[in-house]
């Protein structure tokens, strides 16, 4: 039987990553949290694409992004992001680099880069892919669609538990505002703005566990199968 192609999007720390990776290995299919490949391109950005006032270059960052090689690599089962041979799976989650993200995400340049990467890993076997524009332009005609939200309350207490899991500092309120202003940028943005695909299934998993929207989740699968 064909593998399927599922898609997950949604605002900013509704669980998408890390539901999509225990659906991954419930289903034998690859996945891919495409948030992680933004995160690597703004995390070279602010290594090797500063101007003298400290700011992203974005020129720079253009000329260079057919030079930055992004891997996922197998280690003690999880999917580490290496950028150039450097492991940043845990640079990639400080609020450094989730202050930066979105507005390094809204350019062209960025986006066109990045889509031939997801949609060639997409390109011979099941996936599920989660992000924000999956459902709406990188995976159009995926056998499954969801978008997933949460009230900013759930979410902040979410983000906050993560970065103190990964032993980095961790600021509610900085966190909070971090998530607001990231959803703004993603949903107003011009290309491929974070929006509900037409055809996707939502869930609102402010009142849901971990568990509970991974069951959710599969009830559709099995329901439209
Ligand atoms: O999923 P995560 O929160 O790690 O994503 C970080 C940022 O990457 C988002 O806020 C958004 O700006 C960008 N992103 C995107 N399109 C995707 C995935 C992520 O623009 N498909």
């Amino acid at each position: 039987m064909k593998k399927p192609v599922i898609a997950i999007d949604g605002y900013s720390s509704t669980g998408k990553s890390s539901i999509s990776k225990i659906i991954a290995e419930k289903l034998g299919i690859v996945h891919l949290d495409t948030g992680a490949l933004y995160r690597g391109i703004t995390w070279f950005a602010l290594q090797n694409c500063l101007d003298k006032e400290g700011e992203i270059d974005l020129n720079k960052l253009f000329n260079s992004l057919q030079s930055i090689k992004l891997e996922f690599k197998r280690e003690n089962d999880e999917l580490v992001l290496y950028v150039n041979e450097i492991n940043v799976s845990k640079e990639i989650r400080t609020a450094e680099v989730s202050d930066h993200v979105s507005l390094i995400a809204k350019q062209k340049e960025v986006r066109d880069f990045l889509l031939e990467t997801q949609r060639s890993i997409a390109r011979n076997e099941g996936v599920i892919m989660d992000g924000r524009d999956i459902g709406t332009v990188v995976l159009p005609t995926a056998d499954f669609k969801f978008f997933l939200t949460a009230s900013i309350k759930e979410r902040t207490k979410r983000r906050y538990e993560e970065l103190l899991s990964l032993g980095l500092p961790a600021d509610r309120n900085q966190v909070k505002e971090n998530l607001i202003e990231r959803d703004r940028i993603d949903s107003e943005r011009e290309i491929s703005p974070l929006k509900k695909a037409v055809d996707a299934i939502e869930i609102d998993n402010s009142n849901l566990t971990k568990s509970q929207t991974i069951e959710a989740i599969l009830y559709h699968l099995k329901k439209i199968n």
